[in-house]
């Protein structure tokens, strides 16, 4: 963080003088750009960081985004904003906040109150509320420990226009460096609402009547999980399993990630309405996600009952390199939007994640391959956008895979081996922007009779689900020119192998 404040600083001195025209950002995009995503949200220009405000109201999926609409780089942060009917093709909308007096405008959640508990809409009228850090950077650069606050927006006109709140900060900064990224929801139960907080590494719980007046309910996370940097972007929800409701705590960290960087672990247990309980012991790391890029995810508020999904997003980066992608336009995108469930693992609930039903309606005529002993399987040709789904039951050594090629000799892999699962970057494009980016990545999986994998490949990124989504690996990936073959290695019998091209979500 401390290397973002001072970019941003120089960047805010910048701003002061005349500028080099050093991006093509006031262009239209075309989205096809090289590397641009076909089927993943990307800004239509300059810097992107996490998910902000994502909240389901009247028949749209907002989602709001770090920005910064001056450069590629990361600065002074702005809220982008973009609407969706169905979770998959993005209506861009102006930004919605601006930095002010109080600070840039960090990450957050965003809410419908829907009885005005705040009071911030006139009588009959719902107001859509964001709540967001205010980061000050003058006092930040000072190293004054107060400088980030809790403030909030609100909206009566479906989020096209929004007025901060005259009372800012609704919530000032204890004395605590890293004080940030709220999330708040309406806790039936206690008739209250709660924030999470992650402060330094710890997370703080608050709760509130109205969204205007907080107090401090209990803090977790000191014997708990990761702690190799600083906690962001955490998020609480039930979820249920077997008829049993359990609260999955989400957490990014970073630095502290199991590949290096940025990650973000969860928690499952118990939460009374003041308190957090982790069932898990102290010490037990997971992780939604065990690829390189899928950092600061949290999931959206206001997705009606009769729906009962937890949909997720996250930032499709890491902050190791996500400042140096060799994008000029725009920087990053977001990981395909997925649901969250939960799944009986060996010792207690364990989250799973896949991409949301919606994605379907992109998949075109599926291609059957040819099956059988993976060693005599042809190559076959493919193109990104596409998504794979194969079934492979791994030989006695539990060595096999496949890799997605190009002519120019790039490969991206995925690879069974030892029972854990990795995604091989180390040669499946250009890397030289970053000693961080190239390598293999991935995590445990067990002894699987028949490995089935969903690979969703986009031109510049992969996610792979593996077991129903009880494994995922997000990575980012730049080939040189677009992987155009798909081979099979290792010993095992593919028994089911088809791919579907995805539909561009862009008109
Ligand atoms: C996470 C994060 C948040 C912060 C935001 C700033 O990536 O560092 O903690 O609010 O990005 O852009």
């Amino acid at each position: 963080m401390k290397i973002r404040y001072l970019l941003a600083l120089s960047l805010l001195a910048l701003a002061c003088q005349p500028q080099p025209q050093t991006d093509t950002a006031a262009a239209t995009p075309t989205y096809d750009e090289p590397w641009r995503p076909q089927v993943h949200y990307s800004p239509p220009s300059q810097w992107m960081n996490d998910p902000n405000g994502m909240v389901y109201h009247e028949g749209e999926y907002h989602l709001f985004y770090q920005h910064y609409p001056d450069s590629n780089v990361w600065g002074p942060m702005h809220w982008g904003h973009a609407v969706s009917t169905d979770l998959v093709h993005w209506e861009q909308l102006p930004i919605a906040l601006y930095p002010d007096s109080l600070g840039y405008i960090f990450s957050g959640s965003a809410v419908v109150d829907a009885h005005n508990t705040s009071g911030l809409a006139p009588t009959g009228q719902v107001p859509m509320v964001a709540i967001f850090t205010y980061h000050e950077p003058v006092g930040a650069e000072a190293g004054r420990l107060d400088h980030q606050t809790q403030g909030i927006a609100y909206s009566l006109d479906r989020g096209r226009s929004w007025t901060k709140y005259e009372g800012n900060p609704v919530l000032p900064n204890p004395g605590i460096r890293d004080f940030r990224d709220p999330k708040v929801f309406w806790h039936a139960e206690s008739e209250h609402w709660v924030m999470i907080l992650a402060v330094a590494d710890r997370i703080h719980l608050y709760r509130s009547p109205n969204l205007l007046d907080w107090t401090f309910a209990s803090e977790f996370g000191a014997e708990y999980g990761a702690h190799g940097g600083v906690w962001e972007c955490p998020d609480l929800f039930p979820l249920t399993l077997d008829g049993q409701e359990w609260w999955v705590l989400l957490l990014s960290i970073n630095p502290g990630g199991p590949n290096g960087g940025s990650a973000t672990q969860y928690f499952v247990g118990d939460f009374d309405g003041q308190t957090f309980t982790s069932h898990y012991p102290a010490g037990q790391t997971l992780w939604i996600d065990e690829g390189k890029d899928n950092y600061a995810g949290v999931t959206w508020s206001g997705i009606p009952a009769a729906d009962g999904r937890r949909l997720f997003l996250g930032w499709m980066s890491n902050w190791q390199y996500a400042n140096v992608v060799p994008t000029t336009a725009w920087r990053s995108a977001m990981t395909l939007p997925r649901r969250l469930d939960l799944w009986a693992g060996p010792d207690g609930p364990r989250l799973a994640n896949r991409p949301v039903r919606e994605v379907a309606q992109l998949e075109g005529n599926p291609k059957a391959l040819p099956v059988g002993g993976l060693e005599s399987i042809p190559s076959a040709p493919i193109s990104a956008p596409m998504v794979l789904r194969v079934q492979i039951i791994p030989g006695a050594e539990r060595r096999c895979g496949l890799t997605f090629a190009n002519g120019q000799g790039e490969r991206l892999g995925i690879d069974y081996r030892g029972d854990s699962l990795y995604v091989d970057r180390s040669e499946a494009g250009r890397a030289g922007f970053s000693a961080d980016f190239a390598g293999r990545h991935g995590a445990p999986l067990g002894a699987v009779d028949t490995l089935t994998l969903d690979i969703y490949l986009d031109v510049a990124s992969v996610e792979v689900f593996a077991q129903g989504g009880r494994l995922a690996l997000t990575e980012i990936v730049f080939p040189e020119q677009p992987y155009e073959q798909l081979q099979f290695h290792g010993a095992g019998t593919l028994v089911s192998a088809k791919c579907a091209p995805l539909e561009r979500i862009w008109p």
